[in-house]
């Protein structure tokens, strides 16, 4: 259980592993994840269920190599196993013909999006994907995307590939057209979800936004991933991830995840040193 059968490089940073978990590929459903432990005295990191083949009994993940962990992560090779996975975990998005849906992937976000845009094509939505990334070699999945959407919009920051600009641009001139859109779901850093939720709400466009606040247990005990949502507590963990974008407090959540930036840091430096030596 949890052996890698693939591991590819997709991008500078992030990466994609293929691993062996018959239980999980059965059971999964867009829009849920995973916590994964890989050593027994490491932390436990969420990261979304990107794809399942309940043939081969395998599940994929894709993940920015970003702190300790996810350096931890990308160090395994194929046939390592995972030390634990414990999932599906977070309820499953809400899947069913909204009408003209646009969905909104930033950076590794895409990966996170790429399970929902899935399930909406199949639902019969026509879909209409914005991709956004920091530049060309940033973006990620592009193909995979581009294969079940009826409109693709790629858009980088500094114009390398596809339009020059952000993914709220991109959306703007989506709008514009005039066309109804019945439902937006966006998943990418905070600040950009933020500024989806305020384009939308102008028009009061449905919004669902992928929130991910730092998470330990993933069952609701330790307050971790606490949000706020119509100025009311949740736990990502168990009443999302997905929530009404524009209900959420992305302030408190971009000052939530601020805060273990040091010990993060120390962690990761203190793993530097360690394989120096
Ligand atoms: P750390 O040393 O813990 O942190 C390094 C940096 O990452 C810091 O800047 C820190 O603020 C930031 N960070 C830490 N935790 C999170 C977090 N939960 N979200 C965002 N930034 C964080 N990442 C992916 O690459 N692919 C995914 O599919 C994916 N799915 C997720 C699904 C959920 C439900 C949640 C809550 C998060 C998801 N993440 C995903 C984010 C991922 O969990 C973090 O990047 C990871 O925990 C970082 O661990 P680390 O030890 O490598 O880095
Ligand atoms: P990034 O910082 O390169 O941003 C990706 C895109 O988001 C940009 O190209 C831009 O189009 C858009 N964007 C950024 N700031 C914006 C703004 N102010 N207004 C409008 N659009 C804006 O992405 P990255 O380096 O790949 O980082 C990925 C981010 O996704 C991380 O911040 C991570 O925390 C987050 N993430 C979220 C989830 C989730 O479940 N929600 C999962 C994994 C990662
Ligand atoms: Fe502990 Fe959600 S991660 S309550």
């Amino acid at each position: 259980m949890n052996k890698i059968i693939a591991k590819k490089k997709i991008s500078e940073d992030i990466i994609q592993l293929t691993f062996e978990n018959k239980e999980l590929a059965e059971a999964r459903k867009p829009g849920q994840f995973l916590i994964l432990r890989v050593h027994d005295k490491g932390e436990r990191i969420p990261l979304t269920i990107m794809d399942s083949d309940s043939i081969k009994d395998t599940i994929d993940i894709v993940f920015q190599v970003v702190g300790k962990t996810t350096t931890l992560l990308s160090e395994l090779k194929v046939d390592d196993k995972i030390l634990d996975v414990a999932g599906p975990l977070g309820n499953p998005t809400l899947i069913k013909n909204f009408g003209r849906c646009v969905l909104i992937g930033g950076g590794v976000g895409t990966a996170v999006l790429f399970p929902v845009l899935k399930a909406l094509k199949e639902a019969g939505n026509t879909v209409i994907a914005i991709i956004g990334a920091r530049n060309k070699d940033s973006l990620i999945l592009i193909e995979e995307v581009k294969a079940i959407s009826d409109e693709l919009i790629i858009i980088t920051d500094d114009g390398t590939a596809g339009i020059k600009g952000l993914v709220t641009d991109a959306l703007k001139e989506v709008i514009a057209r005039g066309d109804e859109i019945n439902y937006v779901y966006a998943v990418g850093p905070v600040i950009m979800m933020k500024f989806v939720a305020l384009t939308t709400k102008e028009d009061n466009i449905k919004t669902e936004v992928s929130l991910n606040p730092i998470m330990i247990d993933g069952t609701g005990m330790c307050g971790g991933c606490r949000v706020l949502i119509s100025g009311k507590e949740k736990f990502a963990c168990v009443h999302g991830p997905d929530f009404d974008a524009h209900q959420v407090d992305f302030d408190l959540l971009i000052q939530r995840l601020k805060m273990f930036k040091d010990k993060e840091h120390k962690s990761m430096e203190c793993h530097c040193k360690n394989k120096e030596k």
